[in-house]
């Protein structure tokens, strides 16, 4: 499948872990049509590792756990189709999904048939206990081209953590996202990490196959699976707009059916999901401005409709200030044009003096900007 913009959804993964059922999947289905999320352009809900019986049946099929989904998982589709969303699963490239469950290695055309019949709609593909004499590209080309005939449009997303030169194979494969990171944890380190490593990767980034920076963090408070010390709002705050502006998918990973107001105003802020799902998905540019330390980020983004996305990222326990000519992003001051800033988060306006834009930020803090041309 050929995803133009990238993905949105929720992941059992970050929260949950192997505690996954039936009941909970269907709990958080009508949550993300009945809470705003789907409205917002969540829309794909998908079971992570976890799911399946430690063995295969004796036709070579996977069989869902029937402790943990009694119904099996076609009724689990439907359940999930029914509230307008769309259903994700997970399998790996190698013997053993990273849990141990078995994986679709030599099985891939059989397993892809299975997920077909089951109507999944999305693939999330994971690289544990892959051989290693077979090249991680020619494991994702089979999953790839099982998927691409199995008779049913299924979007594969990649996921062997930017492992094995990802980048530089992973579009042969059919992907339309792939991992290009290790795993999140929910702890701020972690997210600053994961964004650092993104600077060397906004090429290979493109419509149609995005950089996956991994499920979002955003309200996870330090409970579930991967929950560590957790992060305050005004990190997750930044986390996703990070997430967003660089145009990775956005795949929940909190529990949704107890989400706070600070949880909901993050996930749901359409500015941010706009930048994030701009049609025209033009690679990030990273500002030089004045040197603000490695640990402040500046990015710019021109947008389909000739606004100018600004994001400004502290990721350190200081304060900082970034201040950007401009020049970077081809308005010189000959133009006779400025900039008329609206701040996604907070919502005010104001405009850029003199050719120079200047911003304090607290520890931890971003500001992003939607710029349109003005008029000096
Ligand atoms: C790997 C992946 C994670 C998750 C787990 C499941 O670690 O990177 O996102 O899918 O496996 O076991």
């Amino acid at each position: 499948m050929l995803k133009t913009t990238p993905p949105m959804g929720w992941n059992s993964w970050n929260t949950f872990g192997e505690n996954i059922n039936e009941a909970l999947i269907r709990e958080t289905a009508d949550c993300m049509a009945a809470s705003g999320l789907l409205e917002h352009g969540y829309e794909y809900l998908v079971i992570d590792d976890c799911w399946s019986l430690r063995e295969r049946d004796e036709n070579g099929r996977l069989v869902a756990d029937p402790a943990k989904f009694p119904n099996g998982m076609k009724a689990v589709a439907d359940y999930v189709h029914g509230k307008g969303l769309k259903f994700g699963m997970y399998s790996c490239a190698g013997n053993l999904t990273c849990a141990g469950y078995p994986g679709s290695f030599e099985h891939e055309f059989i397993d892809a048939d299975t997920f077909a019949s089951w109507g999944v709609d999305f693939l999330k593909y994971d690289y544990c206990y892959h051989s290693p004499i077979i090249p991680g590209y020619y494991l994702y080309r089979r999953m790839g081209l099982a998927l691409e005939n199995c008779g049913r449009d299924i979007l594969f997303s990649a996921c062997s953590w930017g492992a094995d030169e990802t980048h530089e194979w992973i579009k042969s494969t059919g992907a339309s996202m792939w991992r290009s990171t290790g795993d999140i944890f929910d702890t701020w380190n972690s997210v600053k990490e994961l964004a650092l490593r993104q600077k060397e990767l906004h090429p290979y980034c493109g419509a149609g196959c995005f950089n996956d920076m991994d499920m979002l963090i955003v309200g996870m408070y330090g409970k579930g699976n991967v929950g560590l010390a957790g992060c305050t709002d005004v990190q997750y705050r930044t986390h996703y707009s990070l997430w967003a502006f660089l145009g990775s998918p956005l795949m929940i990973g909190c529990d949704i059916r107890s989400m706070n107001e600070a949880t909901r105003e993050i996930l749901m802020n359409k500015d941010m999901i706009a930048i994030n799902q701009d049609p025209a998905y033009r690679q990030p540019f990273l500002l030089s401005g004045t040197w603000g330390g490695p640990e402040l980020l500046m990015y710019g983004r021109h947008l389909a409709n000739g606004k100018i996305a600004i994001g400004f990222f502290n990721l350190s326990e200081n304060k900082a200030t970034a201040r950007v000519n401009l020049d970077e992003f081809g308005l010189p001051l000959s133009t006779g044009k400025t900039l008329l800033l609206k701040d996604v988060w907070t919502k005010e306006t104001h405009s850029v003096k003199n050719g120079t834009f200047c911003c304090p930020l607290e520890p931890f803090e971003c500001a992003v900007y939607l710029a349109t041309l003005a008029d000096l």
